[in-house]
């Protein structure tokens, strides 16, 4: 299995992997076949970006590192509500999303890496709440490298969740004041929690919203979920793959995000996932297969030879790009 970009799809080659939902969370188009050109425009027009399929190259490739589908669907609708429920100016169930906190946390907890599914391989209306939930795991896989307790973690998964309620609240605009002030008037959510939401798009030089401040005073539960809300948005919106978005962050550091915190997030989020089609330095075609230990160094096969090796045994062999443009 390997994810592509929409374009890339080739239906004499490669079959849907995992299914595609509506923006009812029902099943459009299940897995296992290919999809017909009609439906292709019909993904194309509900400016679905991504999609998961299996093909010869990508045999034998599982990507674990995801989250399986049906708990991240779950997981995008417990946010959903959350945010209706605000929206609609009803009380939100706490509860509930304290629940999707534990179960994210012991999710981050048992794996090594998370990789994740895009939120814009969803239909849009879904978009924002799958970004909550993918913020979170990012937030909190930072979390773990950071040795955080078990509480700290729950805080910090609580407050990413909802970083961005305020737009529930009041729209984009002033989202982040708007917030905090809802989720610090709530007693069963932590002020850190809240202040997540206040200072996410704070900026470690200053020159962030709503209030400037910086280094120090910004949080690092907020830096930590800015960092993941940036790399999210780039992923997801702009369809930028990961080890570019990995660049746009180092080029931030010490002016958006602390140098420490976006060393350990590229340390700790693989920038060629399974199923990545790269270029190696040897002028040869690839697939990254799997990453088991160095993050930067996966398992890589030969398109040529189907010969496997492991990059992190081979320091002079380098990934030179992704080739992600599948010509037809
Ligand atoms: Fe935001
Ligand atoms: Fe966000």
């Amino acid at each position: 299995m390997r994810l592509i970009m929409i374009d890339e799809y080739n239906d004499k080659t490669m079959q849907l992997a995992r299914p595609v939902y509506d923006r009812h969370r029902r099943v459009l188009l299940a897995a296992g076949r290919t999809i017909h050109p009609k439906y292709l425009e019909r993904l194309r027009q509900m400016d679905i970006k991504y999609l998961f399929v299996d093909d010869f190259i990508s045999e034998g490739i599982t990507m674990e590192e995801l989250m399986d589908m049906p708990s991240w669907m779950e997981a995008t609708e417990i946010v959903q509500k959350a945010f209706e429920d605000v929206k609609a100016n009803k009380p939100f169930n706490v509860r509930e999303l304290q629940k999707l906190a534990v179960k994210l946390v012991d999710e981050v907890s048992r794996r090594k890496m998370i990789i994740i599914i895009p939120s814009t391989s969803l239909a849009a209306e879904l978009r924002p709440y799958a970004h909550a939930v993918n913020v979170a795991l990012l937030s909190l896989q930072l979390g773990k490298q950071l040795r955080l307790n078990g509480l700290q973690m729950h805080d910090l998964a609580m407050g990413a969740l909802l970083h961005d309620i305020g737009k529930a609240v009041e729209g984009d605009e002033h989202h982040a004041i708007k917030g905090f002030e809802y989720l610090r008037k709530n007693r069963e959510i932590s002020l850190l929690s809240a202040h997540v939401a206040y200072q996410h798009h704070e900026a470690f030089n200053g020159e962030g919203a709503p209030r400037k401040v910086r280094h120090k005073e910004i949080h690092q539960y907020a830096q930590i979920c800015g960092i993941a809300n940036r790399f999210e948005n780039l992923i997801s919106e702009e369809g930028i793959p990961p080890h570019e978005a990995m660049e746009a962050l180092m080029a931030k550091s010490n002016i958006d995000f602390a140098q420490d915190l976006v060393r350990l997030f590229v340390n700790t989020i693989p920038s060629y996932p399974p199923g990545a089609k790269v270029k190696m330095s040897d002028g040869r075609e690839a697939i990254v297969t799997k990453i088991v230990n160095h993050m930067q160094r996966p398992y890589i096969r030969y398109l040529s030879t189907n010969e496997e090796i492991s990059l992190a045994e081979k320091p002079n062999l380098l990934i030179i790009s992704v080739t992600d443009k599948d010509k037809k």
